[in-house]
């Protein structure tokens, strides 16, 4: 078949390594790609946002499947404009991808349906806002509802910092994002993340993945997108994934599909696992990046025939085998990320560092420019082992890195510390 994967990152890169291993692929188009995409496939250039441009696209190149990766073109609806039109595609429409798109949208489910989560206000207007978080104390979260870029939590410690962190929402600091905030109870605990593939009626759990949201060592510094992450997680035992299952993954795929907005894609739930059991603390409607990293370097089964099956509905067909060896993902960023960081570093040595056969190294920020690769984003490249055990797929990692000839590199050092 011929598939279109959408996106940019190390999840996109990990996606089509996936695929192209996969005899069923005969054709993969990536838009737009990255420096280290182009052996996988066509990398074009395709304006997401035009979705016309895109149907025509598919319709020349004679597309089988679209596999959606990132929640900015889902929550705009591309799933919706493709599903019209009778293509096939890996991904939620827009309705249901407000379960990303929208933190207020999340937390009705959960209240309707009882699903564990943070004991929560939502407003659309700041005195409202503020008198909840009076009434409520410190410490307390803060959530611009909308899509903030990861960047539109404050877990406030004061009063004041709560109180300026409303204004901020409000005063536009996150944009259409922050018109309304959810202010939420803090929960103690460990974080996990889950992923399930469903169709709308099925549920598939994949292996368990967690990553390192924090900058710095030691799980310190600012938030990231993820600076790491290993498979499998240790912390969901079956109990909690079984637990997690009934709990809140399929009253949530009930919801949506009673409500007539199924959920077609993978769900990925962010989870705090507390005295109480798990509770929801947010979903996205897409891989998690860098999860899906060790999740596909993980996967023994052929991802194209899971992908498909969410599109068309029979989920139930599938069972997906895992290695049992651990997989991690050490992700280094450009000097300065997530804050402002240095562009158009040179970086040598890569394909040399991912020649053995457990180590692969997926871009993200990168570009390929007269042959050269060149660091053009915050995250740039995941270097990715699996071994073993998840001592000797560390070293192996890092071991990787050292061959890396890129002087103005930042990575952590302790990827993957929790579980070892
Ligand atoms: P979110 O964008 O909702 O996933 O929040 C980003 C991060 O903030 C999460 O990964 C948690 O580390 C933290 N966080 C969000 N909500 C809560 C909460 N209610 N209690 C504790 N930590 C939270
Ligand atoms: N790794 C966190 C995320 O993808 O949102």
């Amino acid at each position: 078949m011929n598939i279109l994967l959408l996106g940019s990152g190390g999840r996109e890169h990990a996606l089509a390594w996936k695929m192209a291993q996969s005899r069923k692929l005969k054709k993969l188009y990536i838009a737009p790609g990255n420096g280290g995409m182009h052996d996988l496939g066509d990398c074009i250039d395709l304006d997401v946002t035009e979705h016309e441009k895109v149907i025509d696209f598919i319709k020349l190149c004679k597309i089988d499947l679209v596999v959606i990766g990132p929640e900015a073109p889902l929550v705009a609806g591309l799933a919706d404009a493709l599903e019209a039109t009778n293509i096939k595609v890996f991904g939620p429409k827009k309705a249901a991808a407000q379960l990303e798109g929208s933190k207020g949208f999340t937390k009705n489910i959960c209240k309707e349906h009882n699903i564990p989560t943070a004991k929560y206000g939502h407003f659309d207007n700041q005195e409202e806002a503020i008198d909840y978080v009076k009434s409520q104390g410190t410490p307390i979260v803060i959530k611009a509802d909308g899509l903030a870029a990861g960047k539109g939590v404050v877990m406030a410690e004061t009063m004041d910092e709560a109180i300026t962190a409303i204004k901020d929402c409000f005063d536009g600091s996150f944009g259409a994002a922050g018109a309304e905030v959810v202010i939420e109870e803090t929960l103690y605990g460990q974080e996990a993340s889950f992923f399930v593939l469903t169709d709308g009626e099925h549920c598939l759990p994949l292996a368990t993945a967690q990553d390192h949201k924090r900058a710095f060592d030691g799980d310190q510094g600012p938030n990231t997108g993820g600076m790491g992450a290993y498979s499998p997680a240790p912390v969901m035992t079956d109990e909690l994934i079984e637990q997690t299952m009934t709990t809140i993954i399929e009253p949530t795929v009930k919801a949506l599909k009673d409500q007539g907005t199924p959920y077609k894609g993978v769900l990925y739930a962010g989870l705090m696992i507390t005295d109480q059991g798990p509770k929801l603390i947010e979903y996205n409607a897409r891989f998690g990046d860098p999860e899906c990293q060790v999740l596909m370097m993980r996967l023994d089964s052929d991802i194209i025939p899971a992908l498909e099956a969410v599109a068309t509905g029979t989920l139930n067909k599938i069972k997906l085998d895992w290695n049992k060896n651990p997989a991690i993902t050490v992700v280094m960023t450009a000097k300065g990320y997530p804050g402002t960081y240095q562009k158009g570093d040179h970086i040598i040595g890569v394909a040399t560092a991912s020649h053995p056969e457990n180590i692969e190294i997926f871009h993200a920020g990168t570009d390929l420019i007269d042959g050269k690769t060149i660091a053009v984003g915050g995250r740039v490249l995941n270097v990715t082992t699996c071994a073993p055990t998840l001592k000797e797929a560390q070293e192996l990692a890092y071991d990787a890195i050292k061959q890396i000839d890129w002087p103005d590199a930042v990575y952590r050092t302790d990827i993957a510390w929790r579980a070892l």
